[in-house]
């Protein structure tokens, strides 16, 4: 093995570190306020469908594509098939891993910052917070550092390490938050908001959202898990360690709306406030709490936990491509890729400057730097990126060598394999090319 890879310690190891990848700002900021613009139980439907459908089946393919070839996502694809085209498939996945660790820093640095904001400036407004050079930017370089120094440490030293401390913290403060939200009057409305659906608001752009943000949530589409695989050893059974990290994604999503909606509800908020959410109106809520303070201390450190498990991941498929790539030194790798975020996360760390362009989620309307980027990074690239990745191991790979390696180290008889590659070959890409047509309105309204 190259000198600078590495490898999990065992299957629980890998869970934890890529559950670390998936469960993040996607799950605590995200994954609510998009729920709370897109009308609610009927987005949760549509996502957990997706989910199924086509995030699992293609989080198998990265997974095996990762393994197989023990490379990022550019080598791995190369290692299969020559060629300039392909090759930029997992150029694009190393892209917008850049990119989007370029502005998810920031938001992640709002959350590390509103530990401290609680404390010392409670009543100042997010807007405010958001808008002020001297604050946010500062917390970007921090957050951005954070995650240099975890990822220097290594796969096992460094990531592993972290996320098998961190995940359980993270879990257990969730546990107790929801236990506090679910005893507050506005839990009934807040779980009829999230489980009772009205699906006469469903359109085009609540389905990308409803796929991109499924994607989004898995870390899949971008190489993530193609990078987290690669350091797989060959006895690990890839269904148990890809469903688990499915399960628990999804789980910790939901548990945000649980955490997030009933505390919304009871104090007569809007769930619509846009991605705002978990940073204006939770702390109001936290206020009209008995012990607040101390609840909204503990909600952010958490939010920046999940956070930091994820910009490890981000940061760790743009390193593994030029450590396998370049033959650069992790040490090297790391602290160049991470002043380069930095430097193009600017724009977004700068462009929150008006409180109205936090609101808006219309596609350039009244939508900040920020948004956009999230927009094009976080949910167009990654759904482009896994049509792109399906095809590859669908019909440029084959289904009959992808599906050996799948079914390496697992007991499943061939129907399993052969199932995967129907839904790899015929059902995610043509679900997932028939929602990007939507976007774009072939279909009308
Ligand atoms: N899955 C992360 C979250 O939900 O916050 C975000 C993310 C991490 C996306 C890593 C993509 C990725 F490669």
């Amino acid at each position: 093995m190259q000198k600078d890879r590495g490898q999990w310690s065992s299957t629980l190891g890998f869970v934890l570190a890529a559950a670390g990848s998936a469960i993040g700002l996607g799950n605590i900021w995200r994954f609510p306020y998009v729920t709370g613009t897109n009308g609610g139980a009927a987005f949760v439907i549509i996502y957990l469908a997706c989910v199924v459908f086509i995030c699992l089946p293609f989080l198998l393919a990265e997974l095996v594509l990762g393994r197989h070839t023990q490379r990022n996502p550019v080598g791995a694809i190369a290692a299969i098939k020559k060629g300039r085209a392909w090759t930029l498939v997992g150029g694009l996945g190393v892209f917008t891993g850049v990119c989007i660790l370029s502005y998810y820093s920031v938001i992640a640095g709002w959350a590390f910052g509103y530990i401290f904001k609680t404390i010392l400036a409670p009543a100042m407004p997010h807007a405010d917070f958001a808008s002020s050079p001297l604050i946010v930017l500062p917390l970007f370089a921090v957050f951005i550092v954070l995650t240099i120094l975890v990822v220097v440490g290594g796969v096992r030293h460094g990531i592993e390490r972290w996320a098998k401390v961190l995940m359980p913290v993270l879990l257990l403060l969730m546990v107790v938050l929801i236990i506090r939200g679910m005893t507050l009057p506005g839990a009934k409305q807040g779980l009829e908001f999230l489980f009772k659906p009205d699906f006469s608001a469903v359109n085009a752009t609540v389905i990308m959202a409803a796929l991109g943000h499924a994607f989004f949530s898995l870390s899949l589409g971008m190489g993530a898990i193609i990078t987290y695989g690669s350091y797989l050893p060959k006895n690990v059974n890839l269904w148990v360690a890809g469903g688990s990290v499915a399960l628990f994604d999804t789980l910790i999503a939901l548990m945000a709306g649980l955490m997030i909606f009933p505390a919304v509800f009871a104090t007569g908020r809007s769930p619509a406030s846009g991605p705002p959410l978990v940073f204006e109106v939770l702390p109001a809520v936290f206020a009209e709490m008995p012990l607040g303070m101390v609840v909204a201390v503990v909600f952010f450190i958490l939010l920046s936990i999940a956070a930091l498990t994820s910009t490890v991941s981000l940061l760790e498929v743009v390193t593994s491509y030029f450590v396998d790539e370049r033959r650069w030194t992790r040490t090297k790798s790391v602290w160049v890729v991470g002043a380069f975020c930095f430097v193009i996360g600017l724009p977004s760390a700068l462009s929150q400057g008006a409180s109205e362009t936090l609101g808006g989620m219309s596609l350039f309307g009244n939508t900040s730097f920020l948004f956009i980027m999230d927009f094009i990074w976080g949910n167009l690239s990654l759904a482009i990126g896994a049509l792109l990745l399906c095809i590859f191991v669908g019909w440029v790979w084959g289904i009959r060598s992808a599906g050996k390696e799948l079914g390496q180290g697992s007991d499943l008889g061939p129907w399993a394999v052969r199932t995967w590659g129907f839904f790899i070959r015929w059902v995610c890409p043509v679900l997932i090319f028939l929602v990007l047509l939507n976007l774009f309105n072939v279909f009308g309204d």
